[in-house]
């Protein structure tokens, strides 16, 4: 089977793990995203993961509740932590190899973030998930895929949602709204539509680095973005 990308950083939302629950983790999608990871690691690809906390906190709004913007953020950053531990616990379970990082050094329970010693990992066929975002408060998660992507040189993001691809409108408020299968950086800009915040997409712009949204809760589909077929929307140059 070829392999459309090799090196590849994968975005996990935090949202997307509460799966039907409306807070924590399940370990139903725990299990779906090892099952999905698995298939395409037999591939030989080279796997990064950025993973989101939303399910446990949110920096964004941390405000409601009287928290200071940036203390909020470090409290989602933390949650990223746990998933990251999470989702560890669960490929390793399923024999996979992994090494957790943290952004914030914890180092306990998460080794801390360097470059190259992550780069090596990659390499060896170790799956490593990056966690506590970027580090710093005012970026979200998509920043930190953004950066850690660029950082590894990963040949493109994937970015795990629940809806298949990018819409011209909103999928989920009109009926008629047009999928596209590809777009490009400058269009997604000029029609004003949501793919990451604008300091991760401007990024990946500036760096030439592809953006696949793909609905990711549909079994097969990573296997399927991976190995080139037509699956979610490629954001490109
Ligand atoms: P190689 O040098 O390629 O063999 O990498 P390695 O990760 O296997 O070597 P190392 O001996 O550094 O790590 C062994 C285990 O300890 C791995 O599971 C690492 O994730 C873990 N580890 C390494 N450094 C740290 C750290 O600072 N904190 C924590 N919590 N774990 C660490």
């Amino acid at each position: 089977m070829s392999l459309k990308y090799k090196r590849i950083l994968l975005k996990l939302s935090g949202e997307s793990l509460m799966g039907d629950k409306s807070f924590g983790i399940s370990q139903k999608k725990l299990q779906h995203y090892a099952d999905e990871i698995n298939t395409i690691m037999s591939l030989g690809v080279e796997l990064a993961i950025v993973i989101g906390g939303g399910n446990i906190f949110r920096g964004l709004d941390a405000k409601a509740s009287g928290i200071e913007r940036a203390q909020g953020d470090y409290m989602g950053m933390l949650a990223t932590c746990i998933n990251g531990l999470a989702l560890q616990s669960t490929l390793e379970a399923n024999g996979m190899y992994t090494r957790l990082v943290s952004a914030i050094e914890m180092k306990e329970i998460a080794e801390p973030y360097i470059r190259r010693r992550a780069v090596r990992h990659i390499e060896k066929g170790r799956i490593v998930i990056f966690s506590a975002g970027t580090g710093s408060p005012y970026f979200t998660t998509d920043s930190a895929a953004a950066l850690r992507a660029n950082e590894i040189h990963a040949d493109v993001i994937l970015k795990g949602t629940r809806v298949n691809g990018i819409y011209n409108v909103d999928p989920e408020k009109d009926v008629n709204a047009i999928k596209f299968d590809q777009v490009s950086f400058e269009k997604v800009i000029s029609m004003g539509l949501k793919v990451m915040d604008m300091t991760a997409f401007t990024m990946c712009q500036e760096n030439n680095v592809p953006i696949v949204v793909f609905d990711i809760t549909k079994k097969g589909n990573l296997y399927r973005v991976v190995t080139g077929k037509e699956e979610g929307t490629l954001v490109s140059g």
